[in-house]
């Protein structure tokens, strides 16, 4: 077996915690109002995709989840070996592998003093085991011999997003504008699989940057379900819980009360479209007071156009079409409003992103010169 390459990633300041006990009471109706999906483009969208076969909410075209042995996928790292080690999380590490059916894939191995732990590790086989679309991660399989707890992926060669997002290293491209734009699509439509055509909806609970896949076309896929909850049913509009996410992605009425709506996520999800915006971590300790905190740094501009532009990612250059960037920026002030109830629906934030992303080519001419970004720095 070749040698994989060594990447390690760094350690991050919008760590997955616990953040507060909140509210533990049953659910109950006439809080938030949790998403109905609705839209006249909608059922038209649904139907091209299920003629594509993009998803299988019944299965049918998905192969189940396997059960591996212990062994099977210490041979498939070669040992954990150290040079396959592509990244840890609250979880586990996680290593690149090979299965002996040549099958490249990504093995997460439950750390035996990680704070997240088996009940993480039962929701997301559950999860990935019911959820199909080409925007979600893959489950491949998972090991459960003794005490050992892992779970095998297919395996994203681009890692994700935030390793490309923030401080790339100078000998690589920034992500261009049209590819922020692409990778903003992808994941809004993996969260509209989830919020409007599973049954019952899904709350994914834990949107980041993170947990935002990339393949070698920069498609994104969701992953990472362990927190993730069914959402409400019947005439309940929200579902209470232990306060469990990331913090500076978590919404703020769910980080108090614990009620949970398909609204936090579209908190989160307006949370991952700033950071593409601006090329800033929703949480950096290392900026100056002010800055740290990305949603109370950005929030003044949201409400003058003219500040706008100041929230771009310096390393565009100016490369990006103003109107798209007005526009994007206005998506993602709605996403983060503080009242969930008049944050937008997924299928709509879809609809407005496509548009977006198809006025987004990568051959969009220079809008603004650099001159206007020169004393706009990174930190
Ligand atoms: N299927 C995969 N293919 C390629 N790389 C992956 C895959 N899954 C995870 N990784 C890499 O491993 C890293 C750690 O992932 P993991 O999900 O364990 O932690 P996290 O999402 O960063 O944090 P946390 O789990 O604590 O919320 C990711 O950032 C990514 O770079
Ligand atoms: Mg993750």
């Amino acid at each position: 077996m070749s040698c994989f390459s060594c990447f390690v990633s760094r350690s991050k300041d919008a760590s997955r915690v616990e953040i507060d006990t909140g509210s533990r009471s049953a659910a109950s109706s006439g809080s938030v109002g949790g998403g109905k999906c609705t839209g006249a483009t909608e059922s038209e969208r649904r139907k091209k995709e299920e003629a594509k076969g993009k998803s299988t909410s019944n299965g049918k075209n998905s192969t189940a989840a396997a059960s591996f042995g212990f062994r099977e996928l210490a041979a498939a790292t070669r040992g954990f070996n150290e040079v396959n080690l592509i990244g840890e999380g609250g979880f586990g590490r996680v290593y690149k592998g090979r299965l002996s059916t040549g099958q490249v894939v990504a093995v997460k191995q439950l750390s035996h003093d990680g704070h997240q732990g088996f009940q993480e590790f039962v929701m997301e086989v559950l999860m990935l085991s019911l959820l199909h679309h080409s925007n979600l991660v893959r489950l491949i399989g998972y090991c459960t011999d003794g005490d050992q707890r892992l779970l095998v992926y297919e395996y994203m060669p681009m890692g994700c997003l935030e390793d490309h997002l923030f401080d790339p290293p100078q000998d690589k491209e920034p992500l261009s504008w049209s590819t922020r734009m692409k990778i903003a699509v992808g994941a809004a439509r993996g969260l509209e699989y989830l919020h409007c055509r599973a049954d019952p909806p899904v709350i994914y609970r834990d949107l980041k940057s993170a947990n935002i896949l990339l393949d070698n076309e920069f498609n994104p896929k969701l992953s990472d379900f362990g927190l993730a909850k069914l959402g409400p049913v019947g005439d309940n509009t929200h579902v209470s819980t232990r306060v469990m996410g990331t913090y500076g992605y978590c919404a703020p009425e769910y980080a108090m009360s614990g009620k949970l709506t398909l609204k936090s996520d579209i908190y989160s999800f307006g949370v991952v479209l700033l950071e593409l915006i601006t090329g800033r971590r929703a949480i950096d300790s290392s900026r100056r007071p002010g800055e740290q905190n990305l949603i109370s740094w950005a929030r003044p501009c949201f409400s003058d156009r003219r500040k706008f532009i100041q929230l771009v990612d310096p390393l565009l250059q100016g490369n990006f079409p103003l109107r798209c960037l007005h526009q994007a920026i206005a998506i993602t002030a709605m996403c983060l409003q503080e009242q969930p109830k008049v944050r937008p629906l997924i299928g709509d934030i879809v609809v407005a992103l496509e548009y977006l992303a198809s006025q987004s080519t990568p051959e969009v001419q220079r809008q603004n010169p650099p001159s206007q970004y020169s004393e706009i720095h990174r930190n």
